[in-house]
């Protein structure tokens, strides 16, 4: 039997850790094999590359074009590593980000060509696209809102893309609405305005609604 493959999208702040987490309770309670993975990282190599794209590791400004090549190499060896065997065994796999991130941050929102970015998507997954994609969708200003209240009592800090300007992340918001109105049957939008107990449930009938 081959399992599933649910990816979690949306901008800075906007739940995705949180919900991962309390899906996959839900989903081991029904009994099924769930592995929580994230983008870039998720294998030894992805968490060396997260590190190079999260906080300028090597010191130096990064071209567009490495960036994109750094999370498509960090999605290759999390598809090759982690995500297929997992698939194939029947297991579920909750992804944090994955394509559509590549689409939204790389193509809507530092402006690169989206046709060039789903050739090279396909090419790292090899056209295995998510089951499901959670869009958890929330303005901008409350994402930063929350991301302030979650630093202020840990060591993180503000990561190379939380510190781009204000109108870069509307256009990663925009990018990713313009993302599931073109893939309507991949995508659920999640108003992520609400609780974290009000988002749960909305994700868990998604997920119901979709694949069980
Ligand atoms: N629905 C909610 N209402 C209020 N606060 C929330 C809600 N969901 C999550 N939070 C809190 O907001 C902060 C950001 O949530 P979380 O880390 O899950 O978001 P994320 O999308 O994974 O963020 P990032 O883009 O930084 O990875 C956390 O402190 C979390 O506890
Ligand atoms: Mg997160």
């Amino acid at each position: 039997m081959s399992g599933k493959l649910i990816t979690f999208e949306g901008p800075e702040g906007s739940g995705k850790s949180t919900q991962i987490r309390l899906l996959a309770e839900k989903l081991e309670g029904q009994g099924i094999e769930v592995l929580c993975t994230r983008e870039p990282g998720g294998t030894a190599t992805g968490e060396q590359i997260r590190n190079l794209l999260q906080h300028d590791a090597a010191g130096e400004p990064l071209a567009d074009r490495a960036e994109l090549l750094l999370f498509t190499a960090s999605r290759a060896q999390l598809m090759d590593r982690v995500i297929l065997p997992a698939v194939e065994r029947g297991g579920w796999v909750l992804c944090d980000r994955f394509i559509d991130s590549t689409m939204a941050y790389q193509g809507f929102a530092r402006g690169m060509d989206l046709a060039t970015l789903d050739a090279i998507n396909t090419f790292a997954i090899y056209e295995r696209k998510p089951d499901l994609t959670l869009l958890l969708d929330l303005d901008i200003e409350a994402g930063f809102g929350r991301l302030e209240e979650r630093y202020s009592d840990s060591e993180e800090s503000h990561d190379r893309f939380e510190r781009e300007a204000r109108e870069f992340h509307h256009r990663v918001r925009d990018g990713y609405r313009k993302l599931a109105d073109r893939e309507p049957a991949r995508f659920r939008v999640v108003d992520a305005h609400r609780t974290i107990d009000a988002v749960e449930a909305a994700v868990w009938s998604a997920v119901k609604e979709a694949l069980l």
